[in-house]
């Protein structure tokens, strides 16, 4: 008799946690330390704090670095080494029939998963995806599923996050079924007239039964089928099946037009229903030409993308569609349309979201391959896992329209082996072999390496991360003819603070206390958007390369958001700090004047005028002003009166300015610049024939701001991202406050972290108070409720948030 089994998939996200206390012994059951969590989960972002939790003597060899230093903050002085636990109960009832999986998302790190006591797999690297067939392991009754993970000291160059950070699924599948990830489609032929799409399912068939496969391609925003097939097979062997169907008058996916599609097929053995896959892609090409540049839909375009880390600010690491959405929808506001995942598999809710809100992705697994950069990185498991965990990520989002180029790696001291270019070859031949429709890159930041041994000239695409002043070198002495910023800027900045002299600076110099400018202030950096680490450099030369070279096929900056860890360039024994600089957008989703720089140049449908520095300085203060705009002139008033009317250089103007010695002379192509205004209290203007901006200076600090921001909120426990303001009576932004708020809440929902922007403040995320930074701070609420804000001296703030 066949029974019918209805595949299902479910999350499991109600579980027991508790930290190891015994090696490798799972606690006792009535141990103490368990306790209830959802999953995802992130053991680590509770903190506390600690300059001792990553203390690291160690040489930063890839930021130029020659001999050890103490490193403080690398990892976001979170406590997330250590191994730990994580149990749930697995309920099953009548006869066990067909196959059963656990699928996780991802698991930080070393996952071993055990089903009934009965070990059913191990996987190392904890950012990737991975599936366990538990079949015999599984008994009629309460299965106890369990997964000890362990982080090791010196693992990550970032915070990692700690724990069952992403989502883990049951599945269960009938006799003959698809296998997870069992399904490959492509558009081989893409016009805007037609579409060829190729479907290839593999079924696992185990008898040899008779096979039909029902295909229907839907439109998903409009539910149209418009296509679909039958088609039949008798096969002895597990091969892929085949169907092709066409598409007339596709809706092609961009950027621009993120339209996607379902197959829905029907897989049928020996005329009995089995289960029914689907399976979302879109219409789509890419192509690479040499001398041309990358092609979408037959389209050049120039990347607009950001780097991203996978941590959710002071949501940790643990994985959230909402807070997901909201980093995404603030980059596309800004004009980006691409994202790279760096350095690690992405969750999938991100590369799903990136399919249906239109960002172009670079997948991008590894930091490290052979050769070591933290003393306990991947490089102790690549001989052995690479192929697997790159065939995971394969198989995993081969489907997905927003995957435009897969990256094998970023600045893998490998790329300097004699024979690195072997690895290279191997990886990206695995993405060909397993995909085939997406060009390989690597972020190359040892150009004088690369260039020499062979590295850079077997990639599909030449990525170079920073090194802005070789790109022509390395254009003219590689075969692919083409240059992708596959990393840029690295500039560092602290939102709201201002510090002088406003010249292009390097870091080295901004953490030397004995620096002419005579910073006294430490543990920031400058909002002028003029800093920049040793090896890095300010966006305005990532402008000039990507205006001045036809060759450059576009940027991914570092980074979109700030991020845990890598508070560089106060990273060396300079406690507090624990997260990063670079971010466009602060680690409270604020975003810094630089937003509007990028938004400036890469937005062509609408028009930006954004004006710095904010007003409130000493009396007998002369400042720099400047505007981000599209605009290629503008007039600066300073209470009415006219400051001048300056405008945009021209490239030659630039280039002519810079060899005259003028230290802005590239900022003065891209930013009106005003260098010595005179502070006088009250407003400064900027006129501009797209627009004007205003700058006021505040009063005495008088009451908290609330508005919920406007990003639709959908999770089944849904976040709601609330901006918090200082204000003066008149209701201008206080830009030095720094009050202690505090937050209470009525109703359902509740209070679920806060965040301020300032990588040196230590208050812990999931506490409701929290101090402002320049002003401002975010507080992140789950569900429906009223929320109060209170803070001494300042009248109170309430808002109703549905
Ligand atoms: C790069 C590296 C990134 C980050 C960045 C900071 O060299 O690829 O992961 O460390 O520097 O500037």
């Amino acid at each position: 008799m066949t029974l019918l089994i209805l595949a299902i998939t479910s999350l499991l996200t109600s579980w027991q946690f508790a930290k190891e206390q015994n090696d490798h012994q799972i606690p006792v059951a009535e141990d103490k330390h368990w306790r209830e969590v959802t999953v995802p989960h992130d053991w680590a972002i509770y903190g506390p704090f600690d300059r001792a939790n990553d203390l690291q003597n160690v040489t930063v060899w890839q930021n130029g670095e020659t001999f050890p230093s103490i490193k403080t903050g690398r990892t976001g002085g979170l406590p997330y080494m250590g191994s730990a636990w994580y149990k749930t109960i697995l309920p099953l009832q009548g006869e066990l029939e067909g196959a059963y999986f656990l699928l996780f998302d991802g698991a930080m790190s070393e996952a071993e998963v055990f089903v009934n006591g009965q070990k059913v797999c191990f996987w190392p690297y904890g950012y990737n995806a991975f599936h366990c067939d538990i079949t015999s392991a599984l008994h009629v009754g309460d299965n106890e599923i369990a997964v000890r993970l362990q982080n090791r000291e010196q693992s990550s160059r970032w915070y990692p996050g700690a724990g069952l950070f992403r989502n883990v699924h049951f599945i269960h599948k009938p006799h003959v079924y698809v296998p997870i990830w069992g399904t490959h489609i492509t558009t081989p032929y893409v016009t805007e007239e037609l579409a060829a799409v190729n479907i290839k399912t593999r079924v696992e068939n185990a008898l040899n039964k008779h096979i039909e496969l029902r295909t229907s391609l839907i439109h998903k925003a409009t539910g149209e089928v418009v296509d679909s097939l039958v088609s039949h097979y008798d096969v002895k062997h597990n091969l892929p099946l085949e169907q092709n169907i066409t598409i007339h008058n596709p809706a092609l996916w961009s950027p621009e037009t993120p339209n996607l599609y379902v197959a829905r097929t029907c897989v049928i053995a020996d005329n009995v229903y089995q289960e029914t896959v689907e399976t979302t892609f879109g219409v789509r090409s890419v192509q690479i030409v040499p001398n041309v540049g990358f092609l979408l839909n037959g389209k050049v375009r120039k990347i607009q993308g950001v780097c991203l880390h996978h941590d959710l600010g002071p949501l940790g690491s643990a994985v959230s569609r909402d807070a997901l959405r909201r980093q995404l929808l603030m980059l596309k506001e800004m004009g980006c349309d691409a994202i790279r995942t760096s350095h690690n598999m992405p969750a999938p809710e991100q590369i799903e979201l990136c399919d249906e809100l239109g960002l172009m992705v670079m997948c991008e697994p590894f930091d490290e391959w052979d050769w070591a950069k933290c003393k306990n990185g991947y490089h102790r498991f690549f001989n052995e896992w690479a192929e697997r965990d790159m065939v995971n990520m394969l198989h995993h989002f081969r489907n997905n329209p927003s995957i435009v180029m897969w990256s094998i790696g970023n600045e893998v001291p490998t790329q300097c082996a004699p024979e690195g270019y072997k690895i290279a070859k191997m990886l990206q031949d695995i993405c060909l072999r397993e995909d085939g429709t997406r060009p390989c890159t690597a972020g190359m930041d040892q150009v004088t390496c690369v260039l020499e041994n062979g590295f850079a000239s077997v990639l599909q695409i030449v990525g170079l991360n920073y090194k802005a002043y070789r790109y022509e070198e390395s254009y003219q002495r590689t075969p692919q003819h083409l240059i992708l910023g596959s990393e840029t800027a690295s500039t560092v900045s602290s939102r709201g603070v201002y510090l002088l002299p406003a010249i292009p600076d390097d870091t080295d110099h901004i953490t030397n206390m004995n620096h002419p400018s005579g910073n006294s202030q430490t543990n920031q950096c400058s909002g002028y958007d003029l800093q920049y680490c040793p090896w890095s450099n300010v966006p305005d030369e990532d402008f000039r390369n990507m205006d001045d070279y036809p060759w450059t096929i576009g940027q991914f900056v570092w980074t979109g958001f700030d991020y845990l860890g890598e508070p560089s360039p106060w990273d060396t024994d300079a406690w507090p700090s624990h997260s990063s600089y670079f971010g466009i957008i602060d680690l409270a989703g604020i975003p810094k004047d630089r937003y509007y720089l990028y938004r400036s140049m890469w937005r062509k449908d609408v028009h930006t005028v954004h004006l710095l520095p904010h007003w409130n300085w000493n009396t007998g203060d002369t400042l720099p002003v400047m505007a981000y705009t599209d605009a290629a002139e503008g007039e600066l008033f300073v209470n009415g009166k006219s400051m001048g009317k300056v405008r945009k250089l021209t490239r030659e103007e630039s280039e002519a300015a810079i060899q005259a010695g003028d230290p802005l002379g590239l900022q003065r192509r891209y930013r009106l610049i005003w260098d010595n205004i005179p502070y006088e209290a009250g407003e400064i203007k900027v006129v501009t024939p797209v627009g004007e901006a205003i700058c006021k200076t505040a009063g005495a600090p008088h009451h908290i701001e609330m508005y919920v921001e406007d990003i639709p909120a959908t999770d089944n426990k849904p976040l709601h991202f609330v901006r918090v303001r200082v204000c003066d009576a008149n209701g201008n932004l206080c830009p030095q406050a720094s009050h202690l708020i505090r937050f209470s809440t009525k109703g359902e929902g509740h209070f679920r972290a806060a965040a301020n922007g300032d990588a040196a403040n230590l208050d812990l995320f999931h506490m409701p108070q929290h101090h402002a930074f320049a002003g401002e701070l975010t507080a992140i609420v789950e569900g429906s409720c009223t929320l109060t804000a209170t803070a001494k001296g300042l009248k109170k703030a309430i808002i109703t948030i549905q």
